[in-house]
């Protein structure tokens, strides 16, 4: 018996890994039935454990055919673009000018064959939307590289080809005003709707997983 000091009434909400295991296998008929994908891409670090547990009931095929869905993985740094003091009276230091992202890790094609991107239905992986920052970027971006890709086409290769298309899934989703935005064409499925501003504690950060679950099982009494 774990002393959890008290921890269960900080507002924080727990969440083992039983608890993300339960809520994706949930969410992944709805996935399968409206998505179908074919290709994961998750976002490091939160979307990797949460991709690998939605692959195990998203397989592809029957019986002895049936087969994981690959996952990609990339990671992506949002900088705050920051412009030089020109001098100017009354002016702060620095300028904010935006955000910059920045590639960090980014897709292996070389594994996906002669048309690795095109045709695809691709679903993005990511623990959290939070301010939704991330996951407008990664969509902005893998939009980027797709549209690189059917430029190269023959118009004839182009009409030969199913649409590529992208979703996002995220476990959790903070029902709160978002900073970015997500094209209307991209379907978008979350696990859970959590309160505006919650904060959510993951399994995989947790020094001590055994006092980590033991707050969990009191915050569900
Ligand atoms: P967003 O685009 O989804 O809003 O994320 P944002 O960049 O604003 O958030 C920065 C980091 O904060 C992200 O981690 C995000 O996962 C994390 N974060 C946001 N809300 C929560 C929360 O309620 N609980 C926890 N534990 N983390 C939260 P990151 O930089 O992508 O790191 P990584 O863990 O994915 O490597
Ligand atoms: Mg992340």
């Amino acid at each position: 018996q774990l002393d959890t000091q008290g921890l269960e009434y900080d507002g924080k909400i727990r969440v083992t890994y039983n608890d993300m295991h339960i809520l994706i296998q949930k969410t992944a008929p709805r996935i399968k039935a409206e998505f179908n994908p074919d290709l994961m891409v998750a976002i490091g670090g939160g979307g990797f454990v949460p991709a690998r547990m939605l692959r195990s009931f998203l397989k592809q095929g029957d019986g002895e055919k049936r087969r994981n869905i690959p996952i990609q993985a990339i990671g992506l740094s949002l900088y705050e673009e920051v412009g030089a003091f020109d001098g100017t009276p009354g002016l702060a230091q620095e300028e904010k000018l935006g955000k910059e992202v920045v590639r960090t890790q980014w897709l292996d094609l070389s594994t996906l064959g002669s048309k690795p991107l095109i045709g695809r239905r691709i679903l993005i992986v990511d623990e959290v939307d939070d301010s939704r920052t991330t996951l407008s970027y990664a969509v902005a971006e893998l939009q980027k590289d797709i549209d690189e890709h059917l430029a190269a086409l023959t118009p004839e290769q182009r009409a030969a080809t199913p649409p590529t298309e992208l979703a996002i899934f995220v476990v959790h989703n903070k029902d709160q005003p978002k900073a970015c935005s997500i094209p209307s064409h991209v379907r978008y499925f979350a696990g859970e709707d959590t309160k505006p501003k919650s904060w959510i504690c993951y399994p995989w950060e947790q020094e001590d997983i055994l006092l980590h679950d033991a707050i969990a099982l009191k915050q569900k009494e």
